[in-house]
C-alpha cells in the first residue's frame, strides 16, 4: 500500500463545488429578506487535515422589489472565513452596484455570515446594507488535487481492508510523537497503519483466489505481497519514531464473507490497480523529497507498483472465468 497515500504532502488536497440555498435578513434604506442560491468553488491546500483555503462564489437572490446578484473571492480559515467581491441590487429605485463583504463562520453544512454591501456611486437605489445570511451547503468534492474522488468509494492509496459494508478498517495505533517532530510522525504511523491493513487484505485475497480456483502462481504472488505489506508497515513505523506502535490488528474474521467473482474484479480494480498504483506514485514522489529515506522508500513504490499488476492480473483472471455472467467492457 502506499504511504504516501492520503497522507502525503501532495495528495491531501481537496477541491469541491459547493452548491447551496442562502437565506438573507438585511436591512437599510429598506428592510427585506433575500432568498436564493450560492455556488461556489473552494480549494484547500492540505484538505480536511488542515481545513484552510480559498474558492471563488457566486449568489442570486430574489427580494420583494427584484434581485441581488453577486460574485466575490473568499478565503477561510478553520470555520471562520471571509467573502469580498462585488454585488448589484435592482429595486423599485433602480439598480446600484455595491462592494460585497461578509465575514462568514461556518460549520458542517451550515454558515452564517455577517453580509455587508456598500453601495458604490451616488444616486438612488438600497444604499449601504447589513444583513444576516443564512446558507445551507452540500460540498461535493470533485477532485484532490492529485487524489480520485469516486462516488460511494473511498479510494485510497493502497489496498485496504474492507469491512462488510466497505468500509476501511484499520489498526489503532499508539504513537511516539515528540514535540517538533509531531507532523511527520503522526503521516507515518498512519501510513502505518495503512500498510498494515494491507498485510491482512493480501492474506484474505490469497485465500479468496484458491476458493474460486485461480492458479497457484496467482495465490503465491497474493501471500508475497502480503509479506512485503508487512516489511512496508515495519518501515512506516521506523520512519515514525521509536515509540511508534501497532495496537490491535483490525477484527475481521467473524463477520467476513467470501466475496463473489464480480466483487472481487471490483476490489481489484478499485483498491488495487487505482489504489495501489496511486500509492506507488505517492511513494515515488516520496523519495524525490527525502533523500536520506530514498532508497527505502523507491524499493516501497516498487513494490505498490507491482501489487498494482498483481491486481489488474487478478481482474484478468476474474474476467476470463468460465463462470463469469457479467460483462466486462
Ligand atoms: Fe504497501
Ligand atoms: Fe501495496
Amino acid at each position: 500500500m502506499g504511504p504516501a497515500q492520503a497522507r502525503a504532502d501532495e495528495d491531501r488536497s481537496l477541491t469541491a463545488i459547493v452548491p447551496g440555498y442562502l437565506h438573507t435578513w438585511s436591512t437599510g434604506r429598506r428592510t427585506w429578506t433575500d432568498r436564493g442560491a450560492e455556488l461556489s468553488v473552494v480549494h484547500a491546500p492540505y484538505g480536511l487535515d488542515r481545513w484552510q483555503g480559498f474558492g471563488l462564489l457566486g449568489q442570486l437572490q430574489r427580494h420583494d422589489e427584484g434581485i441581488r446578484a453577486a460574485v466575490a473571492a473568499e478565503v477561510f480559515y478553520s470555520a471562520f472565513g471571509l467573502e469580498a467581491g462585488w454585488a448589484v441590487r435592482t429595486s423599485a429605485d433602480g439598480a446600484q452596484h455595491g462592494l460585497h463583504l461578509a465575514p462568514f463562520f461556518s460549520v458542517g453544512f451550515l454558515s452564517v455570515a455577517l453580509r455587508t454591501t456598500f453601495a458604490l456611486g451616488s444616486g438612488s437605489g438600497t444604499g449601504n446594507e447589513v444583513g444576516l445570511a443564512l446558507g445551507l451547503k452540500l460540498p461535493i468534492p470533485v477532485q484532490g488535487w492529485r487524489g480520485i474522488y469516486l462516488p460511494g468509494r473511498n479510494v485510497v492509496g493502497g489496498r485496504p481492508l474492507r469491512g462488510p459494508a466497505g468500509e476501511p478498517l484499520l489498526p489503532s495505533a499508539c504513537d511516539g510523537r515528540r514535540r517538533g517532530e509531531a507532523h511527520d510522525s503522526r503521516r507515518w504511523i498512519e501510513q502505518a497503519r495503512l500498510e498494515q491493513a494491507s498485510v491482512d487484505s493480501f492474506l484474505w485475497l490469497a485465500d479468496d483466489l484458491d476458493a474460486h480456483g485461480a492458479p497457484a502462481p496467482l495465490v503465491e504472488r497474493a501471500l508475497a505481497a502480503a509479506a512485503e505489506e508487512r516489511e512496508h508497515a515495519r518501515v512506516s513505523l521506523g520512519f515514525a519514531g521509536r515509540d511508534a506502535r501497532l495496537a490491535a490488528a483490525p477484527r475481521r474474521r467473524g463477520t467476513r464473507r467470501r466475496p463473489t467473482l464480480q466483487q472481487l474484479y471490483e476490489e481489484a480494480v478499485l483498491d488495487g490497480v487505482l489504489g495501489e498504483g496511486r500509492a506507488a506514485i505517492a511513494l515515488a514522489n516520496e523519495a524525490r523529497r527525502q533523500p536520506l529515506r530514498a532508497a527505502a522508500l523507491a524499493r516501497m513504490a516498487a513494490e505498490e507498483a507491482s501489487h498494482a499488476q498483481l491486481s489488474a492480473a487478478v481482474a484478468a483472471f476474474v474476467a476470463t472465468h468460465p463462470s463469469v455472467g457479467f460483462p466486462v467492457a
